[in-house]
């Protein structure tokens, strides 16, 4: 919405939100405090705020005053009842559908922002329809279209992904309310890369496009674990088959596993439809894609006890990284979670370090407080966190890298060795590291994907 407000100083945006305190860190004149991170956001948020981009916690009011309203609220995969740990909750949906019937006013435009299962279109319509008598015809009685428009921009390239998207996706079936916001996008995204399909093919394309993004990883991490096997370097072959045209080389960075509120949340509502529609056999097969990622998880966790001498138990660890990728705060489903859950389980003290992600957040997502490693020096199962590397490896018996974050690839190896306890490891599983960096340093290292330390050369 900041990017359309930017693009089209002309249209009035107001982003409305239950959630008070969001939207006052929206609101925050220091930019540096808006509640996510994305490169260039900020930027972007103070040309327009105060102009044309607004932040408010008035639903009803801006609701009743909209002529398009863009539902973008979440839909995480459903806790308990029918579909379980499968499908996707639809309750804030169904909750703003209704709360749009309540108060639009004149013809509204209503647009799918969120990622939805197939079909969920119609159940919207049918909630706006509910307000519409088709006795009476008054030009004060609401009328609606609805629209799916999902978003395809992934986290930490947002900004540059919306101002120059490979594609935008309109689908519907009222060929003037596709033209209203085909003509939105108009101002800075060419035509022919302004896709309009039918409402199935465009909710269905949004599971289907993660649901391809998230095979593909798992299928380099899958060939990560054979290279390591091998003697393969997963770099070496990810570069070989990447440059066939065919293949393309996006999306081949073997690392812990894919997370992010989205790949997995969407497969899973891909296998139970697929499940609900009686064809088990392609559930399965997108089933796959998630079992080989949370099989990776669990494989560097248990590797780094292997070759701690077995335990990890009151040994300290630096963990380097929490976002499940660089360029964003966001943990949602990161791969450190459970690796880091895996290794308190195991009773190590973990000193974890990430330039974004907050203490709270860490905090929230272990399930655990942090504990004061000035106090608890003999403590096992524990973490805290730190605001710098040095800090991290301090007593540290190994190194453990989970995000690619730059500065990560510029640390200064021989400072760092001489914190840590002898014979100390680096596990790199983003490939950030130079391996001869690593053995000037007197470090051992496990890179993930390669197998020249598996005495195979
Ligand atoms: N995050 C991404 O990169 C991304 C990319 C593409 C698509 N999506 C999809 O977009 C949707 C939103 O994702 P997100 O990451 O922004 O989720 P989020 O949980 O960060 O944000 C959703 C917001 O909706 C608000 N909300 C819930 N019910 C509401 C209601 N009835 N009225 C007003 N506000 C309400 C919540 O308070 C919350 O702030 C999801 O369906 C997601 O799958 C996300």
């Amino acid at each position: 919405m900041a990017v359309i407000a930017d693009r089209c100083p002309h249209i009035q945006v107001t982003v409305v939100d239950l959630n008070e305190s969001r939207i006052a860190a929206w609101n925050n004149s220091d930019l540096k405090q808006l509640p996510v991170y994305e490169p260039g956001l900020d930027e972007v948020v103070a040309r327009a705020r105060g102009r044309n981009l607004h932040f408010s916690t008035g639903v009803n009011d801006a609701i009743a005053s909209a002529d398009m309203v863009f539902i973008s609220v979440n839909t995480p995969t459903k806790q308990k009842g029918v579909g379980a740990g499968q499908a996707s909750d639809l309750r804030w949906v169904e909750a703003c559908a209704r709360q749009v019937a309540q108060y639009a006013k004149g013809h509204t435009v209503v647009v799918e922002k969120s990622t939805l299962p197939v079909r969920t279109a119609a159940a919207i319509k049918a909630i706006l329809d509910a307000r519409e008598p088709k006795s009476v015809v008054s030009e004060n009685i609401p009328t609606f279209s609805v629209l799916s428009n999902p978003e395809f921009l992934a986290e930490g390239t947002a900004i540059h992904d919306l101002e120059q998207p490979d594609r935008v996706l309109i689908g519907g079936s009222n060929t003037e309310a596709i033209e209203a916001l085909a003509t939105i996008y108009s101002h800075w995204v060419p035509n022919q890369k302004i896709l309009r399909t039918n409402l199935w093919s465009s909710e269905l394309s949004k599971l289907t496009a993660n649901a391809f993004l998230a095979q593909r990883i798992s299928s380099i991490n899958s060939v990560a674990a054979l290279c390591e096997a091998t003697g393969a370097d997963v770099q070496e072959v990810a570069l070989a088959i990447g440059t066939d045209s065919r293949i393309g080389l996006k999306f081949l960075n073997a690392g812990p596993g894919f997370g992010g509120s989205c790949f997995q949340k969407d497969i899973l509502n891909l296998v139970y439809l697929s499940r609900y529609f009686g064809l088990p056999e392609v559930a399965t097969y997108w089933e796959q894609v998630i079992g080989l990622n949370n099989w990776q998880q669990t494989r560097i966790s248990r590797l780094l006890v292997q070759r701690l001498f077995g335990t990890v138990t009151g040994k300290r660890l630096a963990i380097l990284g929490f976002a499940f990728k660089a360029n964003t705060n966001d943990t949602r489903e990161s791969p450190a979670i459970r690796i880091s859950l895996d290794l308190l389980e195991e009773g190590a003290q973990l000193a974890i370090h990430d330039p974004k992600v907050t203490t709270t957040q860490i905090a929230a997502d272990l399930g655990k407080a942090p504990s004061d490693p000035s106090l608890d020096l003999q403590s096992e199962g524990t973490w805290h966190s730190v605001n710098n590397v040095v800090d991290a490896v301090q007593g540290a018996d190994a190194v453990l890298i989970l995000t690619e974050w730059d500065q990560y690839r510029e640390l200064d190896w021989p400072i760092l060795a001489r914190r840590m306890r002898t014979p100390a490891w680096v596990f790199d599983t983003r490939s950030v590291v130079e391996p001869y960096q690593i053995a000037e340093a007197g470090l051992l290292l496990w890179q993930l994907g390669s197998g020249i330390d598996q005495g195979n050369l």
